[in-house]
C-alpha cells in the first residue's frame, strides 16, 4: 500500500491546487483571484465578489446587473419548504436549521444531482446564493415566533435579508444603511478562506460527486464548530461571562495560560496567520466604525480591547503566535446590529457561500480531480481469533 506519512489535523498536506484564494500567513495577506480584501471590502460589493469568485473574474456591468436578476428571482423558498422550521423545536439552534434545510433542497430540485450538468450546476449554484438568506431569516423568525417575511425583489441581497430578519408585518422597518454597508463588507471579508475546514469538507463531500446542496450542507455543519465559525458565538459568550465575573480580564487570561479545563482565548490563534489576520484588522476598524454610528457603547467591546492588550504583551500568546483572528470582533458587531448570539455563525455561513460554490465547482471542472480519500496509520490489535459469545 505504499508509504503512508502521518499529517494530524493536515497542518502540512496540500490535497487540492487552487486558483481561488492566496493565504500568506506569515505576512498577513489574504487575495480573492489576485485582489486584496481591503480594495474588495472598501470598493467592492459582495454579490460582486461572489461572480469573480465563482467565475474568476470581476463581473462589467451588465453581467453584474444579470447576475443579481438571476439571484433575486429564485429567493422565494417552496411554500413546502416552511414546514420543515413548523418542525423543528422553538429553542433549535438556526446552524441546526441552516443545515438541514440546505440538505433538504435537493429534495426540491432532483435535476440538480448530476454535478456534470453545466446548466443545472449554474442553476444549483444561484438558487442557494438566493435562498440561504431566507433560510437563514426564517431560521429567526421561528425562534422569535414570528410570521415569515417574504423576500422583496426591488431590495439588494443584504437589505432584502434584514428586511426578512427584523421587519415584522404591520410595523414599519426602515433599513439603516450603517448596518446595511457593515454588514455587507463583513460578507465580503468572510467569502473565502482556501481550505479551511468548511470548504475542505465541501470539497471532499463533493469529490464523491454528490450534488451541490448535499455538498454545502456538509460545510455548514463543519462550520458550526467553535473551533472554525462557530468561534464568533463562542467570543461572545466568553465576553459575557467575564463581564459576569466582574469583568476581570486578567483573571481569565491567567485561566487560559493555566489551561485550566479547555479554556481557551476564543477570537486567537489562527493554523495559517502567524504574523495577524488581516481580516481581523478590517473588523476591528469595522467595529468601532459601526458601534460609533449607531450611537452603542458596549462595556463587551471594553472587556474585548483589554484581552487583546494583554494577550498581545503577554509571552503565552506572543511564543504561540497567537492573535486576534476574524472572529474576535464581528459578534460585536452582529450584536449592535441587533442580531442573537445564536445568528453569528449563520452570518458568517452567508459570507463563506460563494467561496464552497467556487471550489465546488473548481474541483469538478478539473478533469484530474479524484475522490478525496485519506489515508490512516492503523494502531489497533493486529490480529486476533474470534471468541464465542458466551467465553467473552
Ligand atoms: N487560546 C489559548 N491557547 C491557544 C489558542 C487559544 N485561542 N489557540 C491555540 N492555543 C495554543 C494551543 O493550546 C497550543 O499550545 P501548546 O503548544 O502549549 O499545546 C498552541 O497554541 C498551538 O495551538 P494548536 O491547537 O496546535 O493550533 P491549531 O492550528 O491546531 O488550531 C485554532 C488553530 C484556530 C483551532 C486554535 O487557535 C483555536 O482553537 N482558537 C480558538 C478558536 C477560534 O478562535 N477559532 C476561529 C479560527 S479563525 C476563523 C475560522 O476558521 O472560523
Amino acid at each position: 500500500t505504499g508509504l503512508v506519512t502521518l499529517d494530524n489535523g493536515f497542518g502540512n498536506t496540500a490535497a487540492y491546487k487552487s486558483a481561488i484564494t492566496f493565504v500568506d500567513g506569515d505576512n498577513g495577506i489574504l487575495r480573492y483571484r489576485g485582489y486584496p480584501i481591503e480594495q474588495l471590502a472598501a470598493q467592492g460589493g459582495f454579490i460582486e465578489t461572489a461572480y469573480l469568485l465563482i467565475n474568476g473574474e470581476l463581473p462589467n456591468a451588465d453581467q453584474l446587473a444579470e447576475f443579481n436578476r438571476e439571484i433575486t428571482q429564485h429567493t422565494l423558498l417552496h411554500e413546502d419548504v416552511k414546514r420543515f422550521f413548523q418542525g423543528f423545536p422553538r429553542d433549535a439552534h438556526p446552524m441546526a436549521m441552516l443545515s438541514s434545510v440546505v440538505g433538504a433542497l435537493s429534495t426540491f430540485y432532483p435535476e440538480s444531482h448530476n454535478p456534470f450538468d453545466a446548466a443545472q450546476r449554474h442553476l444549483s449554484t444561484v438558487r442557494l446564493l438566493a435562498k440561504l438568506p431566507t433560510i437563514a431569516a426564517y431560521a429567526y423568525k421561528k425562534a422569535m415566533g414570528q410570521p415569515f417575511v417574504y423576500p422583496r425583489n426591488d431590495l439588494s441581497y443584504v437589505e432584502n435579508f434584514l428586511r426578512m430578519t427584523f421587519a415584522v408585518p404591520a410595523e414599519d422597518y426602515e433599513l439603516n444603511p450603517v448596518v446595511v454597508n457593515a454588514l455587507d463588507k463583513l460578507l465580503i471579508l468572510h467569502a473565502d478562506h482556501e481550505q479551511n475546514c468548511s470548504t475542505s469538507t465541501v470539497r471532499l463531500v463533493g469529490s464523491s460527486h454528490a450534488n451541490l446542496f448535499a455538498s454545502i450542507s456538509a460545510g455548514i455543519s463543519a462550520l458550526w464548530g467553535p473551533l472554525h465559525g462557530g468561534a464568533n458565538q463562542a467570543v461572545l459568550e466568553m465576553l459575557e461571562s467575564i463581564q459576569k465575573d466582574g469583568g476581570d480580564v486578567d483573571a481569565f487570561i491567567t485561566k487560559v495560560k493555566n489551561k485550566e479545563a479547555g479554556v481557551k482565548l476564543m477570537g486567537f490563534g489562527h493554523r495559517v496567520y502567524k504574523a495577524f489576520d488581516p481580516r481581523a484588522a478590517q473588523v476591528k476598524l469595522l467595529a468601532h466604525e459601526v458601534l460609533g454610528q449607531l450611537g452603542k457603547s458596549d462595556e463587551l467591546l471594553e472587556i474585548a480591547l483589554k484581552l487583546e492588550e494583554h494577550a498581545l504583551k503577554d509571552d503565552f500568546f506572543i511564543s504561540r503566535k497567537l492573535y486576534p483572528n476574524v472572529d474576535f470582533y464581528t459578534g460585536l458587531i452582529y450584536r449592535a446590529m441587533g442580531f442573537p448570539t445564536s445568528m453569528f455563525t449563520v452570518l458568517f455561513a452567508l459570507g463563506r457561500l460563494p467561496g464552497w460554490i467556487a471550489h465546488w465547482h473548481e474541483m469538478i471542472n478539473d478533469p484530474t480531480s479524484r475522490i478525496g480519500r485519506p489515508r490512516q496509520i492503523y494502531t489497533g490489535t493486529a490480529i486476533r481469533d474470534y471468541v464465542e459469545l458466551d467465553q467473552r
